[in-house]
């Protein structure tokens, strides 16, 4: 995929607004001449795409700019366009934007086509069960290592110590223990990369800015300064080739069936995209999640149950997860009232139908986890947060992609179940020594930047369980935050 949107490419969007009447087209919101719906977009992106549905139904036809675009909200129509009709789709042009196309370039998330097949192929090994169980002992160390300087009745923001840990787990899952100064300086340097993505608004991305600010200077310093060590971090483990048991061992190792391997480029592509997809995403799942359950008591208490039960006070192992049924429960509910992704896009790639509307080349197609998840048509008392609801007969009947955090076909995510695991033993290992109780009266908002953050963070102070007393500091935790690594 080229990394801007070309004067062909602008065409062809362009035209697609023109080629379909407007009796044949889905109601929608008309907006301004000029900007279309830009402006009350950005405005309040969450609230406007709830009043599209609102008034206007499943299928909505709007425009940003000169780009033509339609909303879908059922769950049927979101599965052609995922899954069952993936094949006339690409990814939308949001994804092109220069920032994105310079940290990620042809990786995963934003190739296309026979290249995107091959590196699934690729990387698909590296996330096996069996390959990701290697991973159990980095989650819960860091998380201990995180909550070992934590004092009763400490204030902290639970959305700063989440994207710190889940940034530090994803490191250094990525490359072992051996590059330990490495990690460190990865981990800092995108921390700064990944901040303009906060602050990304839709018409920038659209207008795919390329002005020589300091801010974009500074960006293209740092993603040079990030290619440094990631290369030179490959092209050490290519001279020296064992296997470390991290991610980059099994993408180096990948072979294709003409037992082709990925070029430098390749895994320095793909890296990034594992570092920008991985973390923050599950920092952000994890952050609702403690404010989801500080507020409610019922669930609390119950949470905590389940981890006195299931492992008292010992380390959460693999063969725990089965039985941490409740946390897995609450994950699930989290993710579908704050889904991290709360919006998937895509372009169609040839004419076609989707609810019996035309649907021209070049039609931006946009689905929106936030709106469909709280649907009432498939949730029962959708605003409200209930883990219990996620029995197995709820979820065998629940409409495929009526839940879909994940997204869904051939481009799900990869890193689900990596994902999954991680939240599950951040929360047991956290969640088995402290409360984390909200700070009272604070407004905890969203705000839907490339991931849908805490505006201001969730403030939290922390309370040690009374189980824990006796083991704070003890031998055992110093060992463990000793002990760091990816076995
Ligand atoms: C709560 C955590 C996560 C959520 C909610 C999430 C969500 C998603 C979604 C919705 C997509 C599909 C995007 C689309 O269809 O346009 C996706 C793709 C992807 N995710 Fe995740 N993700 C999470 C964690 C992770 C982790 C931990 C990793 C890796 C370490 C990861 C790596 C990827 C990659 C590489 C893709 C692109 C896959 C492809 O197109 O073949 N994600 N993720």
């Amino acid at each position: 995929m080229k990394s801007n949107p070309s004067i062909s490419e602008l065409a062809r969007v362009m035209a697609a607004g023109r080629k379909v009447d407007a009796q044949n087209r889905p109601p929608g919101p008309r907006g301004g001449r000029l900007m279309g719906v830009m402006r009350e977009f950005n405005r309040d992106s969450l609230g406007f795409i709830e009043r599209a549905q609102r008034e206007y139904g499943d299928i909505v036809w709007t425009r940003f700019l000169y780009v033509p675009a339609l909303f879908l909200y059922h769950p049927e129509t979101i599965e052609y366009v995922l899954a069952t009709n993936a094949r006339n789709f690409v990814k939308a042009m949001t994804l092109r934007s220069n920032f994105f196309q310079r940290l990620v370039g042809n990786g995963l998330l934003t190739s296309e086509g026979e290249a995107w097949k091959r590196q699934r192929r690729l990387t698909s090994p590296a996330f096996h069960r069996h390959r990701i169980a290697n991973y159990v002992d980095t989650m819960v160390n860091y998380s201990n290592r995180l909550t070992s300087t934590w004092q009763e009745g400490e204030t902290r923001d639970a959305h700063r110590d989440m994207m710190r840990l889940t940034l530090e787990i994803v490191v250094r899952c990525l490359f072992s223990t051996e590059v330990s100064n490495d990690v460190d300086q990865v981990g800092n340097i995108l921390k700064q990369l990944v901040k303009p993505f906060a602050s990304q608004a839709t018409l920038k991305w659209i207008m795919n800015n390329r002005l020589p600010t300091p801010y974009h200077l500074q960006f293209h310093r740092l993603a040079r300064k990030i290619d440094r060590v990631v290369y030179r971090i490959i092209a050490e483990r290519r001279t020296n080739p064992h296997d470390e048991g991290d991610l980059l061992a099994t993408l180096l190792r990948a072979r294709d069936e003409d037992g082709s391997q990925m070029s430098d480029q390749q895994l320095r592509d793909e890296v990034m995209t594992l570092f920008l997809a991985g973390h923050e995403t599950t920092a952000l799942t994890l952050a609702w999640t403690w404010y989801l359950v500080g507020g409610n008591a019922e669930v609390e208490k119950k949470f905590h149950q389940e981890l006195d039960e299931v492992l008292s006070r010992r380390d959460a192992t693999m063969a725990d997860l089965p039985r941490l049924k409740f946390t897995e429960q609450i994950v699930k509910e989290s993710m579908r009232l704050y889904p991290p992704a709360y919006g998937l896009g895509r372009e169609a790639i040839n004419d076609c139908e989707i609810g019996g509307f035309p649907v021209p080349a070049g039609t931006q197609v946009f689905m929106f986890q936030w709106v469909t998840q709280r649907d009432a048509r498939f949730f029962d008392d959708p605003q409200a947060f209930k883990p219990d609801r996620w029995t197995e007969d709820f979820e065998a009947q629940l409409p495929k992609y009526a839940y879909f955090p994940f997204g869904g076909g051939p481009r799900a995510c990869i890193g689900a179940s990596f994902a999954m695991m991680e939240m599950i033993l951040v929360l047991a290992t956290i969640g088995k020594k402290f409360r984390l109780e909200l700070v009272p009266d604070q407004r905890v908002e969203t705000y839907p930047a490339m991931s849908l953050r805490p505006r201001d963070g969730v403030k939290i102070v922390v309370r040690k369980r009374p189980s824990d007393e006796v083991s704070t500091g003890s031998d055992s935790d110093r060992v463990t935050v000793r002990q760091i690594g990816c076995h």
